[in-house]
């Protein structure tokens, strides 16, 4: 598989096989991004209690929350911010001001606020940036409504067990697949789904939709009607697609 790069992401990647990930898990996958594409700067937009954002190996880290579950002031220091704060707060004071390798999407899991701190986050990137957008892939249609209480009620109302909640955050790779044609991004297959995304025009761009409200009002059972849009990979071949659409000549 590693062959397929190009000489670039060769040479950045030698002794990184995708063998070394080991288990499956967001830190190990944002690691692996992170030390495949040389990342020194990271973005994560909800962090709670730190598990994934603590973890991630990348020199300069910046976390936005406004409510984060430990004291930020103990693990502050010259590389490592903490914004307490809504992400709409955080972009709308540091608009253009910095540049991401590698964001991470996991603040609130609505379809209208992920849309919104997708949209911000892009004039943060940069030609080889990469996003990652957590939880785009509800197993049932109770996991996907944007209302986690709500879920749970009718989950219970139902006597469903099981399935997690990831609220309507697959309405936003709609939206990118269908207005966003000079972006590439493919979905890991893996637990409750996440999508990554990087700047690749796809020259076999064709809208699905092309409304913004058909988009917004899509149920769970139209997500299943369409899968093909959401680009599921396995893990591996889903890393390997980033890695290879970053460093393409
Ligand atoms: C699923 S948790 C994040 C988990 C974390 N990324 C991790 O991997 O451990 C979602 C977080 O989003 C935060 N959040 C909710 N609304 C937000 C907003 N408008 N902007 C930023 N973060 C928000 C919540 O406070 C919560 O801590």
């Amino acid at each position: 598989m590693l062959q397929k790069l190009g000489a670039a992401a060769k040479g950045r990647r030698a002794g990184k096989s995708m063998k070394n990930l080991g288990d499956s898990g967001t830190v190990r996958r944002l690691n692996w991004l992170a030390k495949t594409m040389g990342a020194k700067t990271y973005l994560e937009i909800g962090v709670l209690a730190g598990k994934t954002f603590r973890n991630v190996r990348v020199k300069t880290k910046h976390a936005v929350d406004p409510n984060f579950l430990f004291d930020p002031s103990e693990f502050e220091d010259r590389n490592t911010c903490y914004y307490q704060m809504p992400s709409d707060e955080y972009f709308a004071h540091h608009i253009g001001e910095r540049q991401y390798d590698l964001v991470f999407l996991d603040g609130l899991h609505t379809y209208e606020q992920t849309f919104r701190d997708f949209c911000a986050v892009l004039p943060h990137t940069h030609a080889r940036s990469v996003i990652l957008i957590d939880d785009t892939v509800p197993k049932d249609p109770y996991s996907a409504l944007p209302d986690g209480r709500e879920a749970e009620r009718q989950k219970e109302a139902a006597g469903h067990v099981g399935g997690g909640w990831n609220g309507d955050i697959y309405k936003l790779i709609f939206a990118i697949h269908d207005f966003f044609p000079t972006l590439s991004y493919v979905t890991i297959n893996q637990g409750k789904g996440q999508t990554a995304v990087w700047r690749q025009p796809r020259p076999d761009f064709a809208p699905l939709m092309n409304s913004h409200e058909s988009i917004s009002r899509m149920t769970w059972h139209d997500m299943q009607e369409n899968l093909a849009i959401m680009k599921l990979e396995d893990r591996d071949a889903a890393l390997e697609r980033v890695a290879s659409g970053i460093f393409r000549k």
